[in-house]
């Protein structure tokens, strides 16, 4: 087999991490001898030690001369503490090849520097790609301090996202809805803007596939949700965060009531007249909050568009037209075609009945 083919069977380990290891990055590790794979490990836990340690403490055979693949290049210090990269030398593999180098390590602490040094031929670049599109919450997060931003957005033909009266249940087909809860079971956090809430009552869990919940996050700059509404109600996991104006710091009262239910307040500054919605995303990003998957509503949608604070966008467009209704986004300010913000389309899907559309900010 090719490094090309280690590396993808690589990488098809770490993605079984998903949702699991946050804040590190997802990694698989491989060690192959005489074309054949003798021991593998993946991340699945954030407090784990080193992944290519564990490959290296699977493996029944004599690791010497082998050859170790991993998509991300290991970090100099292990959570445990231990110099993983001495342990890679130590184990006498022959060779190691690295799919990406690792965005937190400075030129000094670089690993692929001491396996040269050590005699190991280091090979870099293998399907570099597909393993920084593997870890984009982890290389975002690292390189400006901020969550990765997908907005999830589920349209008519016509670009609608609920009728006049509000109603968007349901747009898009049965098998998108249960795609979006595989992502949501990715994402550390969803979000949604209070009147969404107001209107459509949402849970946020994860029903539909296996998986754990993610953080459930309300932009609320007046503190109205209801405690009878479904994200109060089901709030057993605690995972309820609120996000406020500092106005509302002296409602005690009111705060002590969300509190008795396990809900979070995060206070912020208000920008125009909402949550300030830039320190919003630096502040959950402190609380290791690394994804965020922003599902509605139209208002929300469009102060992330309008600041430019979206990565991705995951548009469902269903085959169905509505004319009238409440549009995926407005007031961008935008008059004329050659200003229009443009996208770079990365992939189309049929999911279901409807297409899914994936596109990056140019
Ligand atoms: N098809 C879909 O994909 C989809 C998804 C979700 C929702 N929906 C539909 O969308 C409709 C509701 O959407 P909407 O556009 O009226 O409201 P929204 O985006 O759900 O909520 C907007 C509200 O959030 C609060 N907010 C606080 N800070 C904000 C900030 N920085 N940026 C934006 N909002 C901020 C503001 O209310 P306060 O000032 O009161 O805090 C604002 O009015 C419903 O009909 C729902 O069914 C459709």
């Amino acid at each position: 087999m090719f490094d090309e083919s280690y590396m993808q069977v690589a990488l098809e380990l770490a993605k079984k991490g998903k949702g699991k290891v946050s804040p590190f990055p997802l990694v698989g590790a491989l060690l192959v001898k005489n074309d054949r794979i003798i021991a593998a490990a993946y991340r699945n836990s954030p407090n784990e030690i080193s992944t290519e340690i564990i490959a290296l403490k699977n493996s029944k055979e004599n690791i010497e001369g082998a050859t170790l693949y991993t998509n991300l290049e290991p970090c100099t210090l292990s959570t445990d503490k231990s110099d993983c990269v001495d342990t890679i030398i130590k184990s006498k593999i022959k060779k190691i090849v690295i799919g990406t180098p690792n965005p937190k390590l400075n030129p000094y602490e670089q690993s692929i520097n001491r396996f040269k040094k050590a005699g190991i031929e280091v090979k870099t670049g293998v399907l570099e790609k597909e393993c920084i599109e593997l870890n984009k919450f982890y290389f975002k997060f690292i390189k400006t301090s901020l969550p990765y931003v997908t907005l999830k957005m589920a349209t008519t033909l016509d670009g609608k996202i609920a009728d006049t009266k509000g109603n968007s249940k349901w747009i898009s087909s049965a098998e998108s809805r249960s795609l979006v809860h595989e992502l949501r079971s990715e994402y550390d956090a969803v979000m949604v803007g209070i009147n969404s809430v107001k209107v459509d009552n949402p849970k946020l869990t994860v029903r539909f596939v296996e998986g754990r919940n993610p953080k459930r996050i309300v932009l609320d700059t007046k503190l109205q949700l209801s405690l009878k509404s479904n994200l109060v109600k089901n709030n057993d996991d605690k995972n309820l965060i609120i996000l406020t104006s500092k106005k509302n710091i002296n409602r005690k009262r009111k705060i002590e009531l969300y509190q008795r239910k396990g809900i979070e307040i995060i206070f912020l500054p208000e920008k125009n007249g909402k949550l300030d919605l830039k320190k919003a995303l630096l502040s959950l990003a402190q609380k290791n909050i690394i994804s965020i998957l922003v599902e509605g509503g139209s208002i929300l949608f469009s102060s992330f568009i309008k600041q430019k604070l979206e990565d991705e966008i995951l548009l469902f467009i269903s085959p169905k037209i509505l004319g009238n209704g409440i549009p995926l986004c407005s007031n961008l300010g935008i008059k004329n075609l050659s200003n229009a913000l443009t996208y770079t389309l990365k992939e189309v899907d049929k999911i279901g009945d409807d297409a899914l559309i994936n596109l990056k900010r140019r």
